[in-house]
């Protein structure tokens, strides 16, 4: 988590980077800092709070004008969010100027060695200790700080990107990254560091993505130089074109960007399948599971890992995989998977999951899967992300940049890809007909157009949430396909309007949370025709006689569930397996205009990051 920026160029660099910071917001809120050369000195400031606070105190304390500065975003991971373990760190002579991103998990040992050398710290953080770590290379070696700090982080355990200058040194920045992404995006005489190209993509389309245990020095009027940390040998630094636009990461309009990636959600989906589903010719073509598909198809089972979001869409796949390919699944948190000695072998197919690609626990559960041979395939929204180069070969989803730190285009277009590669499979298996397989593709062809239709019951989801956002709990109930959506609505609901939600299988309410209904809960019950309805149904009326008050997600027409629901929300008509790609729409909404309605911070609510790169 954190986000990084740097520029090195002819432009006044604060203005860059500042705008850079509020881009990477998403990665953390906790604090805010900036380091400016201003030809002579180095200039810092910063703050706990976010970036719009760091822009008041740089007005406050220093000049802000200068052609390189660096500046950093932070989640809190060593010492808690004030000013003073806010980043960039000076180094103990103040010469060298440090922002960070990751974790060094062995800092309390060198930081032992450094204050018997006469280091002092001001700071908690691990992060000052890799600074004056550098500084104390640099000093005893007497060595430039490119050797410096290459020679520093051999000895450091644990994950970074970093961004480093001496101002004595003032045309250049040293990088290096392990575990947390850093690109370098080459302009015209100038350079940009960030931990996304989002902060400079109005000014170049080229970049380099640094890979795991690289380092670049970025010189003015200069090529970059790319090494090997390990073994200092150079590294040819490929350039790529970049397909990011500005429009795609500027609010378009919308009040939050979580509010835009709803409505993205019939582009995205479409996006998603275009190209790879051709619905009259009867084809799904994707060049990542063509190439591998003997591995799916002779698979014992297979294993999904992610986390968060990216898990709920993982069980929805479980579902849509064995029902359509008859191939056992089993999915698993990252988190647990990783630590808990799990029985892998060469015949198990592991799918991981991740928007961002960077995800700390699904990188080490693909590390782990791969040591015993498995065949690992990412399903990553983020082009070039650290998971998707570690995975042997991969599907991207197409959703765009997902900015808002609660999830949702990236959700519905992770279960998009999935089933693809279901019904590519069971296709090739012969574990679905012919025409079932066509009838598949023409609704799947269907869904963005549905999802749209979904998206016009948003006057009436707020009228909902008014009604229901001063509650404390709610709960979340659905079956089969729609099981892994109450998580996620749930889920949605608690991350960023802070009530208190859970979300169940509908038959096991009666195991425990029918306990805790009453007159004062709201239980949202998706019940769509195909899916157990006559069970949920008694479901309902189960909450009803105990006073609970029910928010029914149905398909069009339903009249049954709309005499015994408070109210009911409609879905357009399609396959059951398809359902969560529109049942997802309402709750995201009705999330949404809660949190909105509770004057919370929607797009980054308290405590999480979009992007989680410590474990
Ligand atoms: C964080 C985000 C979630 C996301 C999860 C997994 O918790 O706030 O929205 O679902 O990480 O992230 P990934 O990028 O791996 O999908």
């Amino acid at each position: 988590m954190c986000g990084i920026v740097g520029y090195i160029g002819h432009r006044e660099a604060y203005p860059v980077v500042l705008k850079g910071l509020k881009r990477l917001e998403y990665r953390g809120y906790d604090s805010a800092g900036v380091a400016i050369y201003d030809g002579k000195n180095i200039k810092l400031s910063k703050t706990k709070g976010k970036v719009v606070d760091l822009e008041t105190r740089v007005k406050e304390e220093i000049s802000d004008v200068g052609t390189l500065a660096i500046g950093h975003t932070r989640w809190a991971t060593h010492g808690e969010p004030n000013d003073v373990n806010s980043h960039p760190h000076y180094s103990n002579s103040g010469e060298l100027v440090i922002i960070h991103n990751g974790i060094i998990e062995n800092y309390a040992p060198l930081k032992q060695e450094l204050i018997n050398r006469g280091y002092e710290f001001k700071s908690d953080t691990d992060t000052e200790v890799l600074v004056n770590l550098i500084e104390d290379v640099k000093k005893n070696e007497n060595v430039k700080l490119g050797k410096a700090v290459q020679v520093a982080l051999n000895q450091v355990v644990g994950a970074y990107a970093i961004a480093v200058f001496d101002k004595n040194k003032p045309d250049e920045i040293v990088v290096a990254r392990l575990g947390s992404p850093l690109v370098i995006g080459v302009g015209e005489d100038e350079f940009f560091i960030a931990s996304d190209a989002s902060p400079f993509i109005e000014y170049t389309n080229n970049a380099i993505y640094l890979e795991d245990e690289e380092m670049a020095i970025v010189r003015r009027g200069k090529k970059v130089k790319v090494r090997k940390i390990k073994d200092d040998s150079l590294v040819d630094p490929y350039v790529q074109e970049l397909q990011l636009n500005l429009e795609q990461i500027e609010k378009g309009g919308y009040d939050h960007f979580m509010l835009k990636e709803i409505y993205e959600q019939p582009r995205a989906i479409l996006d998603t399948f275009r190209g790879r589903m051709l619905a009259n010719e009867g084809i799904i073509r994707m060049a990542g599971i063509d190439d591998n598909i003997e591995k799916f198809l002779n698979a014992n089972r297979i294993l999904i890992v992610a986390c968060g979001t990216s898990w709920h869409a993982g069980l929805v796949a479980e579902y849509v995989f064995e029902n359509l390919t008859r191939i056992p699944v089993e999915v698993e948190y990252a988190s647990e998977f990783r630590y808990r000695n799990p029985v892998i072998t060469e015949k198990d197919v592991v799918i991981a999951i991740s928007q961002s690609g960077e995800t700390a626990d699904t990188m080490a559960a693909i590390k782990l899967a791969k040591s015993k041979g498995a065949f690992v395939f990412g399903v990553c929204n983020v082009v070039g992300s650290s998971i998707s180069r570690e995975t042997h070969a991969g599907a991207y989803t197409h959703a765009g940049p997902e900015i808002g730190v609660a999830s949702t285009k990236a959700f519905t277009t992770q279960i998009t890809v999935l089933t693809l590669i279901a019904l590519k499979l069971a296709q090739k298996k012969g574990t679905i007909s012919t025409s079932e397989f066509h009838q598949y593709l023409s609704e799947m062809d269907a869904i963005p157009a549905k999802v749209e239709k979904t998206l016009t019951s948003d006057n009436h989801v707020k009228t909902i949430a008014n009604i229901y956002k001063d509650a404390t709990n709610f709960l979340y109930l659905g079956r089969g396909y729609n099981f892994p959506v109450a998580l996620e609505g749930a889920l949605k609901l608690k991350e960023i309007s802070y009530i208190h939600a859970e979300g169940y299988p509908a038959a096991e309410m009666k195991h425990g949370p029918i306990a805790l209904i009453d007159e004062q809960m709201p239980v949202v019950v998706i019940a769509t025709r195909k899916g157990h309805y006559d069970k949920v149904v008694s479901n309902i009326q189960e909450i009803k006689s105990r006073k609970g008050k029910i928010i029914a997600v149905v398909m069009q027409g339903d009249k049954t569930i709309k005499n015994i629901a408070d109210y009911v929300i409609e879905i357009p008509e399609t396959l059951e397996l398809l359902t969560p790609l529109l049942t997802t729409i309402p709750l995201q909404l009705l999330s949404y205009y809660i949190a909105v309605m509770r004057d919370c911070n929607v797009d980054q609510p308290r405590n999480l990051a979009k992007s989680v790169t410590v474990e």
